[in-house]
């Protein structure tokens, strides 16, 4: 059955990774549904070339054969009407990448005012896959506490960190070893993304 993801960009500094994410999942056969913070459209146009219509502009740069394009549908963070804001909506993940410490803080206290906040707190009843790609230096007391809290709730904290023992080249290739990791925690098979093989000696 075709995998339903949910992926929310919040207004934190990294919007590349909820571009990259996009784009990676969009050579798949899924079905997205999207959501971007106020905060999260301000922070694109500020750290990326991206202007006008985020879904157009992706589906535009899906180089993939069409049959394997995903379905993306977009929907504002005020529509607490989205299908994804009830329980009853069935879904294999969301992601929230780059995730605020704001919108953390919303998620780890349960608070739901916008319909990022209350697909991830709908994400943790329904024990559906929740990662939180946070991204935030340094970390206060507070950022650690509301970390630790979302994780026992359910969520997976997986922090906006590359890795680099591929030897990322670019920013692009430094931002998709953290987008390789997410695909792997949503059951999203791509062998496009290098794995750890063992040492070259
Ligand atoms: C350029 C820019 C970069 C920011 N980077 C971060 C960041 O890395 N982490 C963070 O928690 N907030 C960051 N913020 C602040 C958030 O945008 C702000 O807390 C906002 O209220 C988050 O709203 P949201 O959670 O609804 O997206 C940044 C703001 C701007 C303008």
């Amino acid at each position: 059955m075709t995998k339903r993801i949910i992926i929310g960009i919040c207004g934190a500094s990294g919007s590349i990774y909820g571009i990259r994410l996009l784009k990676a999942l969009a050579r798949h056969s899924v079905e997205i549904f999207l959501t971007v913070s106020t905060a999260g459209r301000f922070v694109i146009r500020e750290e990326l070339d991206y202007e006008g219509d985020l879904v157009a502009g992706l589906v535009h740069s899906h180089s993939g054969p069409s049959t394997e394009a995903a379905s993306i549908y977009e929907y504002s963070p005020e529509d607490l009407s989205a299908p994804f804001s009830s329980g009853s909506f069935q879904h294999d993940g969301m992601v929230i990448a780059p995730c605020s410490m704001n919108t953390l803080s919303a998620v780890s206290s349960g608070l739901t005012g916008n319909l990022m906040h209350r697909a991830a707190d709908v994400s943790l009843k329904e024990k559906r896959p929740l990662i939180l790609v946070v991204r935030e230096s340094p970390l206060n007391r507070i950022h650690l506490f509301n970390m630790g809290r979302a994780a026992e709730a359910g969520a997976t904290i997986m922090p906006a960190c590359p890795s680099f023992y591929s030897r990322p080249q670019t920013v692009d290739e430094a931002v998709d070893t953290v987008v390789a990791r997410i695909l792997d925690h949503l059951g999203v098979a791509d062998n496009r993304f290098p794995r750890w093989m063992g040492s070259r000696g």
